[in-house]
This record gives structure tokens, sequence and C-alpha cells, in this order.
């Protein structure tokens, strides 16, 4: 029996880590839930009364503390490089040929490897000294990487100790492990309809959920995302001495970490393609994104032999899957009205599971599409996801029809409104010309409240709805008169949502200039051109009383949008609703911050963004870079100044290097801006 308070506390944390490993880690529980919670509410009891006995490693840590401004930058002892890619067999078989020829091996032995799935999700990794989980960090450039210990210390499968099961198993003085934190399909759908829900934008797939999860400054809202973890590599080691890599995998499990059960030892490479192939088949079995598999050589003195190439290591390669296929069949084609009234037809399909999630919609994109392909209701088709949660359709499997299939017919009215529906000549879509169709004011609401415009949090499609159909809203700046009393009498909208939605909407007045002239939903104009009218004119009267060929006059606007700003704002109910807008309080001047300061080294200069970078969001970045004169463009070309390259670059970073274009790192483009 523990005779003192700080023993007692230590036994119940023993006893909780030891529970959480076996729920977390190992998927095979001993005791209830509500056990487990008793447990747990007696340290925090004890705890709270001894603050003076909480240790770092206590499991009451985990619940995640107070937001962070930015995350502390950490140099990795040994750099976290990637792996080059294989797409065949073939390649895998010339990747043994590759090994054997550099390590002076005979062509007829065989090398042992190890084959992992390779998780879709993001690369960390851990430090633990003594035993101890100290830090971890990103990836980052594979040589710094973002300090997010205080998230990762909230992920359960991450023991904030490493205690091994066999006694003989010793734990090293200074050991760091690495591995993939990613996101179960399930939990990715699960945050996205509560996203959904909340009026929040979706995370276009598990891995980027994954990685924007792990990036919170506030770790309490990470502790709700529940990350896993596979490890499956020791990245560095004092005082243990592994010989092979499979050694490694088992030490790692053996200190209490989750490492994948589909791991396999492969005598030799036939082995190896045999396993690879297998699982490109089986993926869909896993409740987790996988996009290949990764193929390591056993023996850690090989690896040492073979070394490393600056990007990558020659001993491991990855073999890529491609993009994940299903087949279902079209329940029903059903036409949607978008804001400015264009017609796209959507299929509704016979739910399918793909890439992670299941599937139930795609988007036809438009009636010429449908005629091309040939699609017709009851279709069997073959749908595709890649990297996007909308599928797309690939082909009509025209074998599997019945006779019964029926081709869809464009519809001459809106579906909303049944007003006459018009082709433009040179357009592919139709379009419903009624400006007061319900469908689109309740799309234009959307808009002007989504994350792009004035970004009122909580303002979601269910509550538009709600919002259009009781006629508290019928146009936009119908929402600055909402009342606290209107709102708490709709569905789902409680005391403490109605003030939510109240105060955000107070919040979005102050939005700047560019957000609300996207927010009006003007035709042909989106985020990136409301930026470039936004820095022309400095309030909304002198953009809405500019003509024709002042417009055009700006870099980057053409006659075709020239001509649809005019007309937006030449139309009598806009000019009404405006006014409405500006007695309702919402700003519409140029806020002082955005004044275009020139700045020589910027000014007249193109910029391609491309990684994440620590201090700034993608969007603050851009709004720097053009506050100061310059442009930012989407992809790399010889006429690109600057790539300013973040952490995990993509292929633009490749592409500029091959272009000379000139590369600033997070550093560097500090001292540019500055
Ligand atoms: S080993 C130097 N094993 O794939 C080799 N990586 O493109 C270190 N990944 O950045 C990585 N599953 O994020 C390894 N079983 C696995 C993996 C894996 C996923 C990721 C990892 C790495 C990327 C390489």
């Amino acid at each position: 029996m523990p005779s003192t308070i700080k023993e007692k506390i230590k036994q119940l944390c023993d006893t909780i880590r030891y529970h959480d490993r076996k729920y977390y880690v190992e998927n095979n529980p001993e005791i209830t839930d509500y056990d487990y919670d008793q447990l747990l509410k007696e340290l925090q009891r004890l705890e709270k009364l001894h603050p003076e006995f909480i240790t770092p490693d206590s499991p009451t840590q985990r619940v995640g503390g107070e937001p962070l401004t930015q995350f502390p930058t950490i140099e990795h002892r040994v750099p976290m490089l990637s792996i080059d890619n294989t797409y065949s067999d073939e390649e895998l078989r010339e990747f043994d040929q590759r090994i054997k020829r550099m390590a002076d091996i005979d062509l007829h032995h065989d090398i042992e490897y190890v084959v992992e799935l390779k998780i879709d999700g993001v690369a960390i990794t851990l430090w633990y000294e003594n035993g101890l989980f100290v830090r971890g960090a990103t990836r980052g450039d594979g040589f710094k990487g973002d300090d997010v210990s205080a998230n990762l210390r909230t992920i359960r499968q991450i023991p904030l100790k490493l205690e091994p099961v066999d006694k003989k198993l010793k734990v090293p003085s200074s050991i760091e492990i690495r591995g993939e934190i990613y996101l179960p399909n399930k939990e990715f759908q699960r945050l996205n309809e509560e996203r959904e829900e909340s009026g929040e934008p979706q995370f276009a797939n598990p891995r980027n959920a994954a990685a924007g999860s792990l990036k919170l400054l506030d770790s309490r809202i990470t502790a709700q995302r529940r990350l896993c973890l596979f490890a499956y590599a020791i990245g560095y080691f004092e005082g243990i001495e592994p010989m092979t890599h499979i050694q490694c995998l088992e030490l790692i499990r053996g200190f209490g970490l989750p490492v994948n059960p589909h791991t396999r030892l492969c005598k030799h490479i036939e082995d190896v393609i045999h396993y690879c192939n297998e699982w490109d088949k089986r993926r869909a079995e896993l409740d987790y994104m996988v996009d290949g598999m990764v193929v390591k050589v056993n023996s850690l003195v090989l690896h040492n032999q073979l070394g490393v190439t600056s990007k990558s290591p020659r001993w491991v390669i990855s073999f890529k899957f491609q993009p994940e296929q299903a087949i279902t069949k079209i329940e029903e084609i059903v036409v949607q009205v978008g804001k400015t009234g264009t017609l796209t037809p959507v299929a509704n399909l016979t739910p399918v599971l793909l890439a992670g999630t299941t599937v139930s919609r795609a988007t036809l994109h438009n009636f010429d599409e449908i005629r091309r392909k040939d699609i017709r209701e009851g279709d069997h088709v073959v749908l595709q996801k890649a990297g996007e949660i909308i599928p797309q359709v690939i082909s009509v499997l025209k074998e599997k029809r019945k006779g019964t299939e029926t081709p869809f017919t464009e519809p001459a009215v809106c579906p909303e409104c049944k007003e006459k529906v018009v082709r433009n000549d040179k357009e592919v879509y139709l379009r419903c010309h009624n400006p007061l169709c319900q469908a689109q004011v309740k799309r234009r609401i959307q808009y002007f409240a989504g994350r792009d415009a004035m970004d009122i949090e909580g303002m979601g499609p269910a509550l538009v709805e709600q919002l259009v159909d009781k006629g508290f809203v019928k146009d936009y700046s119908d929402i600055y008169y909402l009342k606290y009393d209107d709102l708490v009498t709709l569905e789902r909208m409680g005391e403490k949502s109605s003030q939510n939605l109240i105060h955000a909407i107070e919040e979005s007045k102050r939005r700047d200039l560019d957000r609300l002239i996207c927010a009006l939903g003007i035709p042909n104009v989106g985020s990136h051109t409301a930026e470039v009218l936004a820095g022309r004119f400095d309030t909304l009267e002198k953009l809405a009383n500019a003509a024709q060929e002042e417009l055009e006059s700006i870099y980057e606007i053409g006659p075709v949008v020239a001509k649809s700003i005019v007309e937006f704002f030449q139309n009598e109910h806009i000019r009404e609703i405006i006014e409405k807008l500006k007695t309702g309080g919402v700003n519409t001047r140029k806020l002082e911050t955005q004044k275009l300061v020139k700045n020589p080294k910027v000014s007249g200069k193109s910029f391609v963004l491309t990684g994440t970078l620590q201090k700034y969001t993608r969007k603050d970045a851009e709004t720097l870079i053009k506050s100061l004169g310059g442009r930012v463009l989407s992809s790399v070309s010889k006429k690109t100044d600057y790539l300013v390259a973040g952490e995990d670059p993509g292929s633009k970073l490749d592409k500029a290097k091959e272009l000379n274009v000139h590369v600033l790192d997070e550093a560097a483009f500090e001292r540019v801006t500055g």
C-alpha cells in the first residue's frame, strides 16, 4: 500500500499509463471506460490538493494548455530526409540491383527488406531523454522543424514516459523516435461534418486535417482531434545497439509506441513486390489513408555503407499507389443553383467508400460534360478522388447498362424558382437570371458570410437556410439587422450560440475592404480580384462609381471583369443593399494598415509562395507582399522574381531551382520585406 500522497500519485500515474497503453496502443483494454475515468478523476483530485507532486509525464498533463503565439523552431540532430518514389515492379527490381552494385554484393545474393505501409499523414520526431518525453517537432524543411510538443502531448498514443513491458529492455539515455501522425478516416469524417455544421471550411483530406490539427497554436483544440501515431524509425539513439531495422521497430514497440501491424520482413525483392501489390488491392480495408508502401533495407550496417544523397537515404524507397477509384451507381441527377444563378448538375450516388470517406455525391460540372460522357441516371460509373473532397466521374461502364437507364434532359426552367433558364452562346453553363430566386439568395448569403469573405463564424449553410425560409434575411445586408430574439427562435440555436453569432456578426463589420468587395458576390470577382480592386480604390464608393475604362486600365482586370463590375453597381437593388450595409455599420473603407508603402526590393516584383511559413499564414504573406507593391502568382516561371519557400515546400521549389529563380527562406523573406 502506498503510504504517502506522493507515492499514491505515482502509483495512479503508473496504473493509468498502463491502461493507456492497453487501450490506445495495443487495442486491448482491460478495464471499462468508467473505471478508467474514476482513476483519472482520483489522480486529478490528488494533484489538485498537492500540485507540488505533479510530474510532466502525468496523464493529466495531456489536456492542452494556454495557446502559443508561435512555435519555436528546433534543429533536428539528424536531418529528416524524404524518400525517392517508384511506381512499378520493375523500378523496385532496379532499386534492389542498384543497392547490390553500390554495396558490392553479388547480384544473385538476396537482400532482406522491411516493408511498411506508407501512412499519408504528417512526419514528426519525438525526443526522449532518460525515458521522458522532452519535445517533439514537425519535419519542416528537413533540417529545422516546428516544436509542436504541447500538441503532441495531447496524443494518447505517444507515451510521456518510455516503459518497457519486458524489464530486460533498457531504456536508452537519449533516443529520437520518428513516425507519422494521422487522423483515422472516421475521425476525419466526423470533424468535417462538425465543421460543415458550424460553417467552417472543410478539410480536403485526412492528411490536411492532421497537419492542420498538429499546427494549431491552441493545444486544447488539438486535444479534441483524436490524432493517432504510427512510429516507423529511430532517428537518433544512445545506449542501445540494434543491428537491423526490424529490431528498431521491435524496440519502439517494446517502449510502448504503436508500430503498424502490417509491417513485414521480406527475404528478397520478389517477396517485397508481392507484398506491395497485395496492399495496393487491400488498402480500402484500412481505417486510415496510405499512399503507398515503404521498402527499407533491413541491415543497419548496409544503411551506413549505402549512405544518403542530399535528398534521401539510398537504403529506402517508396512504392506509390495509383489514385483510388471506386465503382457505384448514379441514383439520380439533380440540379443545383449557384450564387450567380449558374446551374450545376450533381449526381446522387449509392454511397461507396472511396479514399477514406463515404461518397454519396459527385459534381458533373456542366451539362456538356454529361452529354459528352453520356452519363445517365441508373448508370454504373467509375469515381476517382485526387486529393480533393469532391470526387469526379471518370467514365461510364456502358457494358453494365440494362436499358432502364434514363438519359438526362437539360432543365428548361430553374429547379428552384421555375424561371426560364438561359444558355449564353459562348458559355457551357445554364443560368437562372431571376435575382430573387431563393436558391441564389441563399448561396449569396452563404458566400457573403464565408471564410474568404466576411468570415462570420457560425453562419453555416443550415442556418442561412433557416434565416431565409423564416424571412429574417432577404439579402445579405439583413444580417446586420438580426436580433438576438429572432435567433433564439431558430432550430439548434441556443442562448449561447445566438450570443456568439451576434458577436461574430458585430466583429465582421470591421473587415477590410477587399473582403467586403469579395463578399458582395460580383460575378467574375473572387477573392484575388477583390484584393486587386481594393489595392486601387480605397473606398467602396469609389469602386462603385468607377468607369469601365478606369477598371480596364488596372493590371489583371480585363474587359469581361470590368463590365461585370460596372453592371453590378448600376443595379438599383444592389445600390440599396449597399446603403443598408453602410447604415448597419459595415466598414466600406480600406483600413489604414493596408496602405500601399512601396518597398523597392518588392515593388513590381513577382512572388510565388510554397510550403508553410512559421510567422505568416499564406494570406498574411500575400497581403504583406501586395502591400509593398509586389505581385503574388500561383506558379513558377522564368519571369518569377522570387520563390518564398517555407516548410514542406512542394514541387515549385524544384521548378524554381531548375529555372534559376531566386529562392527565399523565411528569414530571407523577412529581410526583403522588412
Ligand atoms: S521512413 C528517410 N516509413 O513518407 C526515411 N516514412 O516521402 C524516413 N512516411 O516524410 C521516413 N509512412 O512522412 C517512413 N512507414 C514509413 C512511412 C513514412 C509514411 C512518410 C514520412 C516521410 C514521407 C517520405
